[in-house]
């Protein structure tokens, strides 16, 4: 059954922009009084809505209330919304001028949410990560990656993988699963963190394999966590067995994105510390380089160096990386919209981030852009005009076509 949504005031399709480098709002198509022609979910054509209407006479009309402006759903490319608990005591501690140490001394930190998510059985794992994906969805956000991390250990791992398996048959969401296992040595693992990354490399990713939970893997590479010279080795190892590589990059320091382009990984996300030379090694490689501004308003720390990262001809992502730690707010569109004024990013390159570059960074080649033969992923903005949606801060609210 062919459906005619329409008409909305402004189609966005994101069509025909480059997937690297800066951008320009003039580059933008923009298909007034426009109409999106749908079957089984997938788009048939995109074009003036009465010249839709006439050429498909039978196709059922889905009558657009109001003047609203339709874009692609957004992707967001990383999250770890698969968690139990809370840690708004870090939080407070920090808002209080308590450093890293301070609070992972206070019993604070990625371990906590490692403890409260191992507390909780699967089934609640999966309510909790259905309701905050439901959220996003209400927000636009309509793929959602959604990292392991907080089990480390092989049964616990394989809790949270499937908790994310089955959150997506329940839900009107696109989930994408990334076995983080390497976010940090478990404080309870006897033995070193070569052994540790050996471990889930023998006792973990078969199982995986097998089970289809994931096809990525994700380290985090820092000084209190994994050494660039040891992903190296676990990543190489990881891709041998087919899976997509993506790593927590330069988020203090600087070895995450060498490694990060040496592995040919799809994104390296994070980048707050990245310099000219890590800024130059992305721009010439095919990785998407992915920024995370709702850990630098959970930190407080400076965002990515976006602008010099686009003009340098970097495929730029932006994603939430809501976590219970470092990024609790989730609000992708408001954070994009936020960073995108102090980073000074165009509208062209803040929707393009959120959308098709995105889904780069997911290896998905069937959404972010509304083309004949891609999913029919939309959301619809109560507005005349697109630049309303980054003006309005996030708090204009889409409605989800489908
Ligand atoms: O992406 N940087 C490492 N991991 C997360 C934080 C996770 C946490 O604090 O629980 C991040 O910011
Ligand atoms: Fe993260």
């Amino acid at each position: 059954m062919k459906i005619l949504h329409g008409p909305f005031t402004q189609i966005l399709p994101l069509t025909g922009l480059p997937l690297k480098g800066a951008l320009q709002d003039d580059q933008l198509q923009i298909i007034l009084q426009g109409g999106i022609l749908t079957e089984n979910g997938l788009i048939i054509a995109v074009d003036s809505f009465e010249k839709l209407r006439g050429e498909n006479p039978s196709a059922q009309i889905k009558e657009t209330q109001g003047q609203q402006v339709l874009l692609p759903g957004f992707v967001d490319c990383h999250t770890h919304i698969c968690f139990a608990g809370s840690r708004a005591k870090d939080y407070a501690m920090r808002i209080q001028g308590k450093t890293y140490l301070e609070i992972a001394r206070s019993g604070g930190g990625i371990w906590d949410s490692v403890t409260q998510t191992r507390a909780a059985d699967e089934a609640l794992l999966t309510q909790l990560l259905i309701k905050r994906a439901e959220r996003h969805l209400a927000e636009g956000v309509t793929t959602i990656e959604v990292k392991s991390g907080y089990g480390l250990s092989v049964e616990q791992e394989l809790k949270q993988l499937r908790a994310i398996k089955v959150a997506a048959t329940q839900i009107n969401v696109s989930l994408v699963a990334t076995c983080l296992a390497a976010h940090m040595v478990p404080k309870d693992f006897n033995g070193s963190q070569t052994e540790y990354l050996q471990y889930i490399l023998t006792d973990l990713l078969p199982i995986i394999k097998k089970e289809n939970l994931a096809n990525r893997v994700d380290i985090f590479i820092e000084e209190n966590a994994f050494n660039g010279d040891n992903a190296l080795v676990y990543l190489n190892k990881a891709k041998q067995f087919g899976f997509d590589i993506t790593v927590h990059a330069d988020q203090f320091t600087t070895s995450g994105s060498h490694v990060a382009v040496n592995v040919g990984a799809v994104s390296a996300d994070h980048l707050e510390a990245s310099g000219d030379a890590e800024i130059k090694l992305l721009a010439g490689s095919n990785t998407v380089a992915v920024t995370l501004p709702g850990a630098s308003l959970g930190l407080g720390m400076p965002y990515a160096p976006a602008r010099k990262l686009l003009d340098a001809g970097a495929c730029l992502a932006i994603a939430s990386d809501w976590n219970p730690g470092s990024a609790p707010m989730g609000d992708l569109l408001m954070q994009a919209a936020i960073m995108s004024a102090a980073e000074k990013l165009n509208t062209a390159e803040v929707f393009a981030g959120l959308t098709f570059r995105a889904a780069k960074a997911l290896n998905l080649t069937d959404r972010g852009i509304l083309a004949a033969g891609m999913r029919a992923d939309m959301q619809a903005y109560p507005c005349t005009d697109y630049r309303e949606i980054l003006y309005q801060q996030g708090k204009l609210k889409p409605v989800i076509i489908d």
